[in-house]
């Protein structure tokens, strides 16, 4: 039964997560990605319960097209920097693309870096029935694996692009068999992603693990979105599930605007932002904050 008398700033647990079942009468686990300190802490602050350093860094943060090309130790460069700034969300971390495909003992070590280097307390891995062997052994290391089915980033040109999953009786059952195996192998808790949610429904039914959708609608365990999306700090295209929650890209725009208006007409910075000619003047505070 879900206890909710959890400390607000003790780490989450994989027990607890997996007691968060919603037909365990728990309330959604909410998951965000993140990729530096200065997020996690917001992102923690916010109460996320998980956060995950997706591999979807190599387009959020390094303006890729795709996340094939990121690699293990970019992944714990950004775990590693999210690991400080969180103090209660559980820290997962993305294997990226042929750190894992190869063989379940390079899954095994992959895990192992990204959980030695990363400083992650979980490692999330793309794929189904293929790759239940290689859930298997990287669980029986001790390290907890989040499933990831439906649309799987990593196999974009196979799939012929970010394209709903599950659609048709036949494509469904594979979807539901590919969480099943997933869960069977160990894993602790399953991304649904890009999913109609009838389908996510009877996923989130067949398995007894939380199902965190994206997506995937609202009849999911658990939802995650990527930080820049939630934040409203990525240009151009969202896709249609991606809920803005905030537009701080337009807010970053105009402060930006502002700044640059003041540096050039001299009004920045004024004396509220500059030092006393006498250091004594200053409250220890104030100089406490700068060096
Ligand atoms: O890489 C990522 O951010 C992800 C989420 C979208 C689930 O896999």
């Amino acid at each position: 039964m879900y206890n909710s008398t959890n400390s607000a700033m003790r780490k989450v647990t994989v027990p607890e997560l997996l007691a968060r079942k919603r037909s365990l009468g728990a309330p959604p686990i909410a998951m965000v990605t993140a990729y530096d300190f200065t997020m996690a802490r917001l992102i923690d602050e916010g109460g996320a319960d998980m956060i995950l350093v997706g591999d979807s860094l190599g387009m959020v943060v390094q303006g890729l097209s795709n996340t094939i090309p990121v690699t293990l130790d970019e992944i714990c460069y950004h775990g590693r920097a999210v690991a400080r700034g969180t103090a209660r969300a559980h820290v997962t971390g993305d294997m990226p693309f042929m750190t894992y495909q190869v063989s379940p003992t390079q899954a095994v070590e992959s895990a192992g870096k990204l959980f030695k280097d990363g400083a992650f307390e979980s490692v999330k891995l793309e794929g189904g029935e293929a790759f239940a062997e290689h859930v298997l052994r990287i669980t029986r290391a001790g390290i907890p694996v989040v499933g990831h089915v439906g649309l799987l980033p990593q196999s974009v040109h196979a799939l012929g692009g970010f394209k709903v999953q599950g659609r048709g009786d036949d494509a469904a059952a594979r979807l539901i068999a590919d969480a099943k195996a997933i869960e069977d192998a160990g894993a602790f808790c399953i991304v649904l992603e890009a999913i109609p949610p009838d389908v996510a429904a009877q996923i989130t039914a067949a398995v007894s693990v939380p199902t965190i959708g994206i997506g995937a609608g609202n009849a999911c365990d658990g939802q995650v979105l990527v930080c820049t999306d939630l934040l409203g700090l990525s240009r151009g295209h969202t896709p249609k599930f991606a809920k803005r929650f905030a537009e701080l890209g337009d807010s970053a725009v105009a402060a930006v605007a502002d700044y640059v208006q003041q540096v050039r007409s001299g009004a920045f910075p004024d004396a509220a932002h500059s030092y006393k000619p006498n250091h004594s003047e200053e409250t220890p505070d104030s100089a406490a904050l700068r060096h």
